[in-house]
């Protein structure tokens, strides 16, 4: 079997926001407000901020949905998304064909099965490949985004409140398995996750608050403080 650390281009990403500012059309005021901030290196990194202060516009701004108004963004990352509700982001009926959907290169049915197997084994979802998606708890929905993320070869994944429609097990578990993703030595990912409960802060590597428009500097968990 192919391991998935060959198959990958586990690149660690490099995003830079220098003075970014952007406001939505019909509004005045910047939701971002020269902001300035970077991701250089691999691991979980957690953002918190009040309902409103631009934590998923920002998330929209890294992944290019949107151009800032002011400032500069440098984008070296292969990024993916999860978003909150996974059945707003499933498209296909069974795990197999939303992770085909998924592969970004031509291979041979071989390799794709392999990589199919691998990547689901990686969010622990050993064999759920011929499930139907309706068979699927809200939680191993939320892994089979991750397991998308993989086997397109993301190397930045950008997780936009993921557990906020979980129960406490499966919230726990999509945690688990993105914070052994970003600890994998031989091949460590990279993760920025948007959260507003404040337990899932301690997984962290790195954490910042969002507030006036701006990223804190990043900070050590044990160091953080919520204001
Ligand atoms: N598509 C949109 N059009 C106009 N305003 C928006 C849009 N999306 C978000 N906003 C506004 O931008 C601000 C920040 O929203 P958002 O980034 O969703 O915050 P958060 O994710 O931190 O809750 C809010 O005032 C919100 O109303
Ligand atoms: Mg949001």
């Amino acid at each position: 079997m192919i391991e998935i650390e060959d198959t990958l281009e586990n690149k660690v990403p490099n995003i830079t926001f220098n003075n970014v500012c952007f406001s939505w059309p019909e509004k005045k005021e910047h939701v971002i407000n020269n902001c300035s901030f970077s991701i250089n290196e691999t691991g979980l990194w957690m953002i918190v901020g009040k309902n409103g202060s631009g934590k998923s516009t920002l998330l929209k701004l890294i992944n290019g949905l949107l151009k800032p108004t002011k400032g500069f963004i440098n984008n070296l990352a292969n990024v993916g998304m999860v978003f909150q509700n996974p059945d707003h982001q499933i498209l296909m009926p069974t795990c197999r064909s939303e992770l085909i959907l998924n592969i970004n290169k031509k291979l041979s049915r071989k390799e794709i099965t392999n990589k199919i197997d691998i990547s689901l084994n990686r969010v622990g979802l050993t064999g759920f490949d011929k499930r139907p998606i309706h068979t699927l708890s809200g939680g191993q929905k939320q892994r089979l985004t991750i397991a998308c993320s993989l086997i397109s070869d993301k190397n930045f994944v950008l997780l936009d409140e993921p557990t906020s429609l979980l129960d406490s097990y499966s919230q726990l578990k999509v945690l688990e398995i993105i914070k052994d993703l970003t600890n994998n030595k031989r091949n460590p990912f990279t993760a920025l996750w948007i959260t507003h409960r404040l337990e899932e802060l301690s997984y962290s590597d790195a954490v910042a608050e969002m507030k006036n428009g701006k990223l804190s500097d990043w900070q050590k968990p044990l160091n953080f403080k919520y204001n």
